[in-house]
């Protein structure tokens, strides 16, 4: 098994691995899979803030053979862009975030358990952890439940337009339902007081047609849906696990401070990739034009350099926050304040709620996903 690609699934303790890695080797190249792979806080740090540290092209010249909906949307995702073209579609990302109106957590989430609690037991994952970021965003943004349903049904197929390599099958189920997102998703947007305003206001600034900037908002709407599925479940499950093992439930403030040592202890997204489009110099290694780098955000999570005994999870160490779990630089994620809220709503209702939460099986097991390590199910019992 290689100590760098490898699937969370394979993996008991992947930071055991990171652990050598930054001892022996916080710069590492992996000659067989032909990638850099990048284990110290500090030149985490380096490569994410670096202009020439690109975001790797999926699906070249449509290569995947997407409908005319799907590439429009990978096309424009500020996740996934570069240069001018993710400034354009951040700011638009940004500007749709700050359009979310607040939702009552409590409501949505106690709907969730209700209806699958069954004897007392339900499985976090897919009752809460799949459902409650990607409703209180449709939500947020004012979908109808018919709307809301369909979307959050669908979403599991639409996450997978991100992935670099795709099966015959990903691609049949993403073409089969994009249209029908695409129109819901644009239908919707064209009803909403501030889009109008802020299409003309970015079509003159950017000097693109208004047609082009309509086709950046549906699709990074469609990319928020996209990125609080996955990472939105991760945090909800990985601080579960945490908070009852170390038995940090005593208030709301001392749950908020788990989940944030959470996110530097157990993070969700483990790495992401960067590809050099000029040299990168990084201390004393050449990173050439071309190269590969994976960034390993989890295992500078672990960097004793940063964080005081790293292995150790506590609440009280006083740069928590400083984790990489929602990446750093240009590209870090918009909704890190917004994520860390719901997690701490939710889990704040549930130990409120719920007296006696046991987990119901220890050997947790995990997705077959090189990039998160995401639970595939937590059974427990509340009473
Ligand atoms: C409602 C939930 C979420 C939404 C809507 C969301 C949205 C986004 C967006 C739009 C980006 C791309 C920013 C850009 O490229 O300019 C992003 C990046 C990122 N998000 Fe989130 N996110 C959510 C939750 C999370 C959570 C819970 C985590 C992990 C704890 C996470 C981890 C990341 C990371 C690591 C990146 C940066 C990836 C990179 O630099 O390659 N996100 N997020």
């Amino acid at each position: 098994m290689s100590a760098t690609l490898f699937l969370q699934s394979d993996v008991h303790d992947p930071f055991s691995i990171y652990k050598t890695m930054l001892d022996k080797n916080p710069i590492y190249w992996d000659d067989e899979n032909k990638i850099w792979a990048i284990y110290s806080y500090k030149y985490c740090v380096e490569v994410l803030k670096n202009p020439h540290a690109y975001i790797p092209i999926v699906n070249s010249n449509n290569e995947q053979k997407l409908n005319k909906y799907a590439l429009a949307v990978l096309t424009n995702l500020t996740r996934l862009s570069n240069g001018i073209q993710h400034e354009i579609s951040r700011e638009i990302a940004m500007l749709l975030f700050s359009n979310m109106k607040s939702i009552a957590v409590k409501t949505i989430i106690s709907q969730l358990i209700e209806k699958d609690l069954i004897q007392n037991k339900i499985d976090w994952i897919d009752s809460v952890c799949k459902k409650l970021p990607i409703l209180i965003v449709l939500k947020s943004f004012g979908f109808s439940d018919k709307d809301s349903g369909f979307l959050s049904e669908k979403i599991e197929i639409i996450t997978k337009i991100m992935l670099p390599n795709k099966t015959e099958e990903q691609i049949k189920s993403i073409n089969e339902i994009s249209e029908q997102l695409y129109l819901i998703v644009g239908n919707h947007l064209s009803v909403q007081s501030f889009y109008e305003d802020s299409l003309i206001k970015i079509s003159e600034s950017h000097k693109l047609s208004l047609d082009e900037i309509k086709t950046k908002f549906v699709s990074n709407l469609i990319g928020l849906f996209i990125q609080s599925y996955d990472a939105g479940r991760g945090i909800l499950s990985n601080s579960l696990l945490q908070i009852i093992k170390h038995k940090t439930f005593a208030d709301k403030a001392e749950i908020e401070k788990s989940i944030i040592e959470t996110l530097r202890f157990d993070p969700p997204i483990h790495n992401t990739r960067r590809i050099a489009n000029d040299d990168i110099i990084l201390g004393n290694t050449l990173i050439k034009k071309g190269d590969s780098i994976l960034v390993v955000l989890a295992a500078a999570n672990r960097d004793f350099e940063k964080f005081k005994n790293a292995s150790n999870f506590d609440i009280n160490r006083i740069n928590n926050n400083d984790n990489l779990a929602f990446g750093i630089g240009g590209h870090q994620c918009l909704a890190k304040h917004f994520s860390i809220q719901i997690a701490t709503e939710a889990l704040s209702y549930l130990f409120e709620n719920y007296k006696n939460i046991t987990l119901l099986e220890n050997n947790i097991k995990y997705e077959s996903l090189i990039n998160a390590r995401l639970p595939k199910e937590i059974w427990i019992s509340i009473q």
